[in-house]
């Protein structure tokens, strides 16, 4: 009879600790979505005219950000940028090594690369988006650390790679 009780006891508690986590999992990522509805407030009480200019300017500013880190060597570690391999969004032709290995590749045109992807990745063994295409790159050719996929500069800079393929012909996961 005790140990049944005990059992129950153990099981309400479980039940209860296990509730609780869940709710506050759910209350931190509605952190974001918090956000971007303040944002939505100022956007909501602007007129039509106000709201695209509003919006067109945003998506200018994160645009022109993501060029700037494009041609920024911070993000690495070893003086490269992301303009050094791929210039104006195009190719030097050459290639690059691969740290650790006496491996190089080629360097793609990164103009309609955002039009194949997501796509399977053998060195990351899953299907990646374009942001965790960049981080590769800053990872293997830049020596540098990946970005929070969710900051500011991961955002821009996907932004401004996918910008490249503007008017490009969509192939996802083609392997070109
Ligand atoms: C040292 C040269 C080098 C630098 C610097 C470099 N890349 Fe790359 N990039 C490559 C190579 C080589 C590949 C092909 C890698 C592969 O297929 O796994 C590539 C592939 C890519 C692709 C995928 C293209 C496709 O069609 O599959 C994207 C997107 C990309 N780079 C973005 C960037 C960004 C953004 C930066 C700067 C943060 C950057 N690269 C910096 C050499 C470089």
């Amino acid at each position: 009879m005790r140990t049944k009780v005990k059992i129950l006891v153990v099981f309400v508690v479980a039940a209860f600790v296990l509730t609780a986590c869940s709710m506050m999992a759910g209350m931190m990522g509605m952190g974001d979505l918090m956000t971007s509805m303040e944002n939505m407030d100022a956007v909501m009480s602007m007129n039509m005219q106000q709201r695209k200019q509003h919006m067109m300017k945003k998506q200018q500013a994160m645009l022109d950000y993501g060029k700037t880190l494009f041609h920024d060597s911070k993000l690495g570690r070893n003086g490269q940028n992301c303009n050094s391999c791929h210039p104006g969004g195009a190719t030097t032709g050459g290639e690059a090594q691969v740290p650790m290995t006496r491996m190089k590749m080629p360097i793609p045109t990164l103009i309609g690369a955002s039009a194949r992807f997501p796509k399977f990745k053998v060195p990351n063994d899953r299907v990646i988006t374009l942001a965790q295409m960049d981080n590769n790159c800053i990872k293997m050719f830049m020596g540098g650390e990946a970005l929070p996929l969710k900051s500011r500069e991961s955002v821009a800079l996907a932004m401004y790679v996918t910008s490249l393929s503007n008017e490009n012909e969509v192939a996802v996961g083609s392997g070109k």
